[in-house]
């Protein structure tokens, strides 16, 4: 029998159908987009659904100010995984967005760390500096510490106080129905998210409504959701509704999830090209068969093989060569360990220039940071 399929922001388990979940959580299939909206991850339907999108797609066609808000929190080694969310991020950050980047490390602390220390030396090594390497500008960007909002007191309080505020609009049993058990440690943290998300929009920000869009994992829907129906009963400010959308979960190096704990499940940006050859040659999951011969016979299964997802998933950034890999790999044509040798060799590259620029990253980090 088949796992059932959990998901919440703090759980995901088994497989994950994303029709039966567009459907369930009422999500819209992503629309025909126009041409400034031209990238990988919508090319190829890694972002599957959205909400309300069509506000930021008439934003940007009237060339009119927008907000991306997006936050994670710093848990373990920034991976594959993470990087399609910061890909989005840079990609938001270039067709004009404000950028609102939260490191939730008061959710990490209330669900997973309570290790202060350690979650302040991740957000910095594991992801500001993986951002900035990435290309994340300081322009119109608004990197900040869920612990430690501004140095601006009027700021910092705004945000704080929204966060508290927004809980007269919340009932229990929205809470339950929402993201099945519940626990104060949770409930605080999905109305910090809801402040993370609403807080651009507020006078000591942006200035009054803006569009906002939150790029984000299907598993986080729970706590838009939530802040999208208590922000529309809001009576102290009027909020424009939120925008989101959602991209699959990558598949992690043995099929199944990418998982923090679980290194060999992932390749991380600071892994070594060395070490990211070896996780792939030996763990990377193959839609291959048993033999070369039957391989040659049937062919493999691109869909599940976890090479091709890389390489899907931004690595072979041509569509035109991704699909001849696709077909060659189908018809048996390309062999898995040919297939692998692809991976690699894009990995190696990509890491090999990505450690560099992270070792220039350090000198910038002063510009995203401020000295207490
Ligand atoms: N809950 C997110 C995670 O688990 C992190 C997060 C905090 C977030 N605030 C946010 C995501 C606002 C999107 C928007 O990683």
């Amino acid at each position: 029998m088949e796992e059932k399929q959990v998901i919440t922001p703090w759980e995901v388990k088994g497989s994950v159908d994303y029709e039966r979940l567009i459907k369930e959580f009422g999500l819209q299939s992503m629309p025909v987009l126009p041409k400034q909206f031209d990238h990988l991850l919508f090319r190829r339907n890694i972002i599957f659904a959205h909400r309300d999108f069509q506000r930021i797609v008439e934003a940007v066609e009237n060339k009119k100010p927008f907000v991306m808000m997006t936050g994670m929190m710093p848990s373990g080694k920034f991976h594959f995984g993470h990087k399609t969310v910061a890909d989005q991020i840079i990609f938001y950050q270039n067709l004009g967005a404000k950028v609102y980047l939260a490191v939730a490390d008061i959710e990490a602390y209330n669900t997973r760390i309570s290790d202060v220390a350690e979650l302040k030396k991740t957000a910095i090594e594991e992801y500001l500096l993986n951002y900035i390497a990435l290309g994340l500008s300081p322009k119109n960007c608004d990197f900040y510490f869920q612990s430690k909002r501004s140095k601006d007191g009027k700021k910092a309080c705004a945000y704080y106080r929204l966060a508290e505020m927004l809980a007269r609009n919340s009932t229990f049993n929205e809470f339950r129905a929402v993201y099945g058990e519940i626990t104060p440690a949770k409930m605080a943290s999905s109305l910090l998210q809801a402040a993370d998300m609403l807080h651009p929009q507020l006078p000591e920000f942006e200035g009054g409504p803006v569009p906002t869009v939150v790029p984000v994992g299907v598993d986080q829907d729970p706590h838009l959701r939530l802040a999208r129906d208590i922000s529309q009963r809001f009576e102290a400010f009027k909020f424009l509704q939120l925008s989101s959308t959602y991209q699959l979960f990558q598949p992690g190096l043995k099929g199944g999830k990418m998982s923090s704990s679980d290194p060999m499940s992932f390749i991380a940006l600071t892994d070594s090209p060395d070490e990211a050859e070896r996780k792939i040659k030996k763990y990377a999951f193959s839609g291959g068969q048993q033999t070369v011969e039957e391989h040659r016979k049937k062919g493999g299964n691109p869909d599940v093989d976890v090479s091709f997802q890389m390489l899907r998933y931004g690595l072979e950034p041509d569509d035109k060569k991704l699909k001849v890999i696709y077909d060659d790999y189908k018809s048996g044509k390309l062999l898995t360990s040919e297939l692998k040798q692809i991976a690699v060799d894009k990995v190696r590259k990509f890491l090999e220039q990505h450690q560099k620029e992270r070792e220039k990253a350090k000198s910038k980090l002063d510009q995203f940071l401020w000295k207490d």
